[in-house]
């Protein structure tokens, strides 16, 4: 964009709108015979590790919510231990953005040689070897990714989930035509969305600033957005070193409440989808034992703004079509984040220590 930034994750998280487009406009054939194995199975799973696993988990969310099938996310590195008995006529959904992750590989080997199972991945790079282990491939549009946390590779991963979703939703009938339509015109608007949160990316920073100097910090939501929550802590761990935990909202209550006191931080994602009111409850939980509430909202949310310290908000429209497709955008605006306070605290975003960009080893 002939700007110029100081770190490559910068500049790559300024790359989301045109790499989630060119994913979004991805061709129509790809995506179908993609769908088209998917559907032909008796058990769906999908798996990965890290970031990936977060977007697998969304990708859960989505097909769901989009009336699909169940399918079940399994941790990659989990996979042969929770599945010693695969069903038969199984697909796997592996995503990945290097396509070398050994666990990944590992899994997805595990499922086709030894259950016959079919192979669809979602994978950044041409010709790794997931794509050559696989029955049908995306691949995805996030170009070569050097900071080593995962974040645009992220957004077009749950792009083409998303595309999944919708055509599922549409091979299935469980939306009429001009739904179908309807959400992904949305879809395509999460690409003016994403480019909006970047030009007023000051906003985030500010709250970036606020919550630099914190040592624990919690992020909780539910539903699809609790794989937000997930990625949102993880980033933040990753990059900025601050000790995260995220929880299924409804969990907090079961344990982590504990160590809840004044000023402790958390961090709610709260989209006005189906969990609104059921989160806001767990918000007033926490609430009423000292905690400091930061909430990432819809652009025009009273309800939870009211009872929050901060709120980061997201431009989204108010409709059912603009929320249900909403998940970049606010996973966008956590990694925004956890950058904003990576460089507050003078550290190298692009190279966390002890991490690698693929990793080759079980
Ligand atoms: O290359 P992959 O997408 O398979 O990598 C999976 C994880 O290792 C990766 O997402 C990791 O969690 C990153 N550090 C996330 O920023």
């Amino acid at each position: 964009d002939g700007k110029s930034y100081k770190w490559f994750m910068h500049k790559e998280l300024h790359e989301v709108p045109r790499k989630i487009k060119e994913q979004i406009m991805m061709p129509q054939e790809d995506l179908d015979s993609f769908v088209k194995t998917i559907l032909e199975a008796e058990r769906i799973f999908i798996t990965a590790a890290g970031t990936a696993f977060y977007a697998a988990l969304a990708g859960k969310f989505l097909i769901s919510n989009f009336g699909g099938p169940y399918v079940e996310a399994i941790l990659c590195s989990e996979f042969i231990d929770t599945l010693p008995n695969m069903p038969e006529n199984s697909v796997v959904i592996a995503v990945s953005q290097s396509g070398e992750t050994a666990d990944t590989i590992e899994a997805i080997r595990y499922a086709r040689e030894k259950h016959g199972a079919k192979i669809c991945s979602i994978v950044n790079v041409v010709g790794s070897s997931l794509t050559r282990y696989s029955d049908e491939v995306i691949i995805t549009t996030a170009g070569l990714e050097i900071a080593v946390a995962s974040q645009k590779a992220y957004c077009t991963q749950v792009s083409a989930l998303t595309l999944i979703a919708l055509r599922i939703a549409e091979l299935k009938e469980t939306y009429s035509v001009e739904e179908i339509k309807k959400f992904r015109d949305a879809l395509l608007k999460t690409v003016d969305i994403a480019e909006n949160i970047l030009i007023e990316e000051g906003k985030i920073r500010e709250i970036g600033e606020k919550i630099s100097n914190e040592t624990n910090i919690y992020f909780l939501a539910r539903g699809i957005s609790t794989s937000a929550a997930l990625e949102g802590a993880l980033k933040l761990k990753e990059i900025a070193y601050i000790h995260t935990e995220a929880y299924a909202a409804g969990e907090s209550k079961h344990g982590p409440i504990a160590l809840i006191e004044e000023g402790f931080p958390c961090i709610f994602i709260a989209p006005p989808d189906a969990t609104y009111s059921r989160l806001i409850g767990n918000i007033m939980e926490m609430k009423s034992r000292g905690a400091k509430i930061i909430s990432v909202v819809a652009d025009f949310d009273e309800n939870v703004t009211e009872i929050s310290d901060y709120t980061i908000r997201i431009p989204i429209e108010n409709n059912k079509y603009a929320i249900a497709t909403s998940i970049v955008p606010f996973v966008l605006t956590l990694q925004l984040m956890a950058y904003f306070v990576s460089d507050f605290k003078g550290l190298d975003p692009d190279k966390p220590k002890n991490l690698a960009k693929s990793v080759t080893v079980k």
